[in-house]
């Protein structure tokens, strides 16, 4: 049942051109097709013809015109060889499929009255009968029928009339790049000219009463295409391209050719509604699938194991972008923050897999930290190697080279090795080892000379029991005690389990600053005095090593409280704090990063690493008492800045206000701690945005309070989708550890908790697996409950059920109870008689099978 990367096999027979006719209807909709097979010169001769497809009623089939008595089976249908002319065919066929039961949101379904698509990664064989893979592109055109106003495909327009409409997309494209909208929409309409002089209309799609909430996207939309052209000299390249946002969808958005396919909650904004990191979300995810329009569709996969070369690639674009717009230094310590969050976390559980893995049963479990994240990273990586021009000109090689094709990592590495000009097969082993590497860093201080000793080590992960030593970039640079620099940044190669390096002549024992940038995916094993990081965090030249100073040190006193279980963090760490806080020369979302503690599970993976058992309780316990530590400690302080950081207005969604807002809420939140609340309440008062109040309700809820608050924001913004999700997960976020799973379960009777929904299950399932001490309840009621929801969900939407038991991804670091507990709930899964595929895989690598 898996399938393997080792197996791949060029396909038999390609595609020129495939002509499409919908006839819309939720229960029965026609779905003609005419398909131009060839050969495929590549391949042997003499093959059968085999046609994916997935609940399909086939109505007719015909080659050549010649009809056909096709026996499907459950997953497609196979013409003998001896029935094709072996010098090319045209297939057509008629099918019938039902929109409107698809609960799964994958192939063609219906969103609110509209109907719509997700055709990656296999979807498209819920439309017709086609060889699904990406590696076969082939020229769609395409006519729907309907009534509906508004009628979308891919590529330009081509006519339309009362009822129909015809689509013409000149860019060959893999099937997964399919998209087809219907709708009573409303568009946003603006238009960009490309630097090569082509007038695109850009239209925003949403239905009525939305209309008023796309400015934003629009605006990033227009940036985006502005700054691919700056950036990496890549133009639009058809006349329109239409966004489509829509309430029901698996994932954020889908990049479809010149059709892009949004979740709602990334499109839809106003200062009102939206919290300044929705904002950030919207401008990132915008961008996103806008860059995929090169490096995604102009170059694609070969197959669905390389789908890191469009998605790591992708995501490190729109990281550079949203540096570019916002602030690198503060763009890239999120960036490490959500990798340390999702991917350290993978990495170090039974989920872990290569950035390519090498088998899979259900492709949409490998849309993940590690394919999208960890890969962003090794390009990042790949960027530091050879520098930034030669970095241009690998890209460029690749634009080239590779445009319209269906591509391989090996294709990637060769562009860098070429323009690079250095071997890079150590480099391409990160693409196939998982796990997170270790670094241990020692030091030697003696008549002058300072050595540096770097050790690397990967744990095994399932199925690579044996790790080889990878080529990790490790960024350097070292510090006076004075807190001035003695040397400037270098990067050190570290590619074998051991490096040393020696620096003479130094007048004194320098401060080691260690990866900086983080210069490399790994967990940094350096050990430093507090006064050391309390230097690093005052006067290190490097911003993501400062961040890192106070971070670790917050960290260390956690654990320590932890471990010792003592009530308070040094005093040391606390003035530090002071200092930072004081220090209006630094960027307030920079304060605010540093000044948020880090979260329960970052605490967890740490303690585990260390070697200790995490105790969810504990840990909750203790962060709550170092926060009201900090608090009372900084109450001055903290209110100073609640006053300072005040925002006049009109909202602006860009870098420096919405810093202002961060650091704002942020001392509003450790307040909480010392002053019962009352900043709070008052700032919830006073908000006039969506951050603000958002903020403020959640420090709140933090401390037992807010319940007045939450009413209030219930009956303000119960019509408004996504505020109401946001109204769900916060009260489950944020509740204490014994009532986390009593609500969780009240509310997910309540009347607008619409489960089917992916956003909103999200909200309240997901939302418990976000609050560790209370889904770890040693109880398990908890893990009962949330096992009951997968199993409900799995029924209706697979791909979503899975996506979400990944909350169990860490059970093995647990004590020993909550193990046979979590055991227990996931073999009661996976016993569970007509169980999906997707859950089925999962399950079963979390349990270890
Ligand atoms: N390619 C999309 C993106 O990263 C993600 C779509 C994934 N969909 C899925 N069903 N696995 O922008
Ligand atoms: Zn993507």
């Amino acid at each position: 049942q898996p399938v393997f990367l080792a197996d791949y096999q060029p396909p038999p027979f390609l595609v020129d051109t495939v002509a499409l006719t919908f006839r819309l209807h939720p229960g029965r909709t026609q779905v003609l097709s005419e398909i131009r097979f060839r050969p495929n010169p590549a391949a042997t001769p003499g093959h059968d013809l085999r046609l994916d497809g997935e609940g399909l009623r086939l109505l007719s089939a015909s080659i050549d015109g010649k009809s056909l008595m096709a026996q499907p089976d459950a997953t497609g249908l196979t013409i003998p060889a001896a029935d094709l002319p072996e010098d090319g065919f045209l297939w057509q066929a008629e099918v019938e499929i039902a929109p409107e039961g698809n609960t799964a949101l994958e192939g063609l379904y219906m969103s609110g009255g509209m109907y719509c698509t997700q055709c990656e990664a296999e979807g498209f064989r819920k439309i017709t009968y086609y060889p699904d893979r990406p590696d076969v592109m082939a020229r769609f055109r395409v006519r729907i029928e309907s009534d509906l106003p508004v009628l979308l495909s891919n590529g330009n327009p081509v006519d339309s009339g009362p009822g129909w409409a015809e689509w013409d997309d000149p860019h060959p494209k893999p099937a997964y790049l399919f998209a087809l909208v219907g709708g009573d929409l409303v568009a946003t309409t603006d238009s960009f000219t490309t630097m090569d002089g082509r007038n695109v209309t850009l239209n925003i799609w949403v239905r009525h009463g939305d209309e008023g909430k796309t400015a934003y996207a629009m605006d990033a939309l227009k940036r985006s295409m502005a700054w691919d052209e700056q950036v990496y000299g890549r133009a639009y390249d058809l006349d329109i391209f239409n966004i489509v946002a829509v309430d029901d969808f698996n994932m954020g958005a889908m990049e479809n050719k010149g059709l892009n396919i949004f979740n709602s909650r990334y499109v839809l904004a106003t200062p009102e509604t939206a919290t300044d990191a929705d904002f950030a979300s919207i401008e990132r995810i915008i961008a996103h699938e806008y860059f995929h329009n090169w490096t995604g569709n102009r170059i694609t996969c070969r197959d669905w194991f390389q789908l890191s070369l469009k998605e790591g690639l992708t995501v490190f674009r729109d990281q550079q972008f949203m540096g570019d717009m916002r602030s690198h230094a503060v763009k890239r310590i999120e960036d490490v923050l959500t990798l340390r969050a999702r991917q350290f976390r993978e990495d170090a559980g039974p989920l872990a897999h290569p950035v390519r893995p090498e088998s899979y049963v259900e492709i949409n479990n490998f849309y993940t930290a590690t394919v999208y994240e960890k890969g962003a990273e090794l390009i990042r990586m790949l960027r530091l190697l050879v520098g930034e021009d030669r970095y241009r000109a690998a890209l460029d090689l690749y634009f080239i080279r590779h445009d319209g094709q269906a591509c391989t990592i090996e294709d990637w590495i060769s562009v860098f090795e070429e323009a690079g000009g250095r071997d890079l097969s150590q480099f391409k082993r990160w693409y196939g080892q998982a796990g997170t590497p270790r670094i241990d860093v020692t030091e030697d201080w003696q008549d002058g000379r300072y050595t540096l000793t770097l050790r690397q080590h990967t744990a095994p992960t399932p199925g690579q029991p044996l790790k080889e030593p990878l080529l990790i970039p490790v960024a350097l640079g070292l510090m006076g005690t004075d807190g001035r620099e003695i040397l400037p940044t270098q990067v050190l190669e570290l590619d074998s389990p051991t490096l040393r390096v020696t620096f003479d002549d130094l007048p004194e024992r320098p401060v080691a600053s260690v990866l900086r940038g983080f210069s490399a995916p790994v967990i940094l094993h350096h050990k430093l005095q507090s006064d050391e990081r309390a230097l690093l965090l005052a006067h290190d030249t490097d911003p993501f090593n400062r961040f890192e100073a106070g971070r670790s040190l917050a960290r260390e006193n956690l654990h320590a409280m932890v471990l010792q279980q003592t009530t308070a963090p040094d005093q040391n760490f606390i003035d530090a704090l002071r200092v930072l806080l004081r220090d209006d020369t630094l960027d307030p979302a920079f304060r605010a990063l540093v000044l948020r503690l880090p979260e329960q599970d970052d605490l967890a993976a740490s303690l585990h690493e260390a070697g200790h058992t995490p105790d969810p309780d504990m840990i909750y316990d203790m962060r709550r008492a170092a926060q009201t530590a900090i608090a009372r400690a900084l109450e001055p302080d903290l209110a100073r800045i609640a006053q300072q950081m005040e925002t006049p207005g009109p909202y602006d969604p860009a870098a420096r206000d919405a810093g202002r807002r961060a650091l704002r809420v942020q001392a509003v939140t450790i307040l909480a701690h010392a002053d019962g609340g009352t900043a709070a309440a008052a700032l919830f008062q006073s908000a006039y945005n969506m951050t603000e109040q958002m903020g403020a309700w959640a420090a709140l809820l933090a401390i037992g309070a807010g319940e007045q608050e939450g009413a209030e924001f219930y009956r303000h913004w119960a019509q408004d989708r996504l505020v109401l999700d946001k109204w769900f997960m916060a009260q489950i976020l944020h509740a204490s550890p014994d009532h986390a799973v009593p609500l969780t379960d009240e509310l997910s009777r309540h009347a607008r908790f619409d489960w089917k929904n992916p956003n909103r299950f999200r909200a309240v399932i997901g939302a418990l697996g976000a609050n560790p001490a209370g889904f770890h309840r040693s109880n398990g009621t908890g893990y009962q409950l949330v096992a009951d929801w997968l199993l409900r969900l799995d029924g209706v939407n697979p791909q979503a059920a899975a996506r979400n038991s990944a909350v169990f991804e860490t059970w093995r670091r647990l004590d020993t109870n909550r193990q046979s507990l979590i055991r227990a709930e996931l073999q009661r899964i996976a016993g569970n008689p007509g169980l999906s595929r997707d859950m089925a895989e999962m399950v079963a690598r979390m349990l270890g099978d």
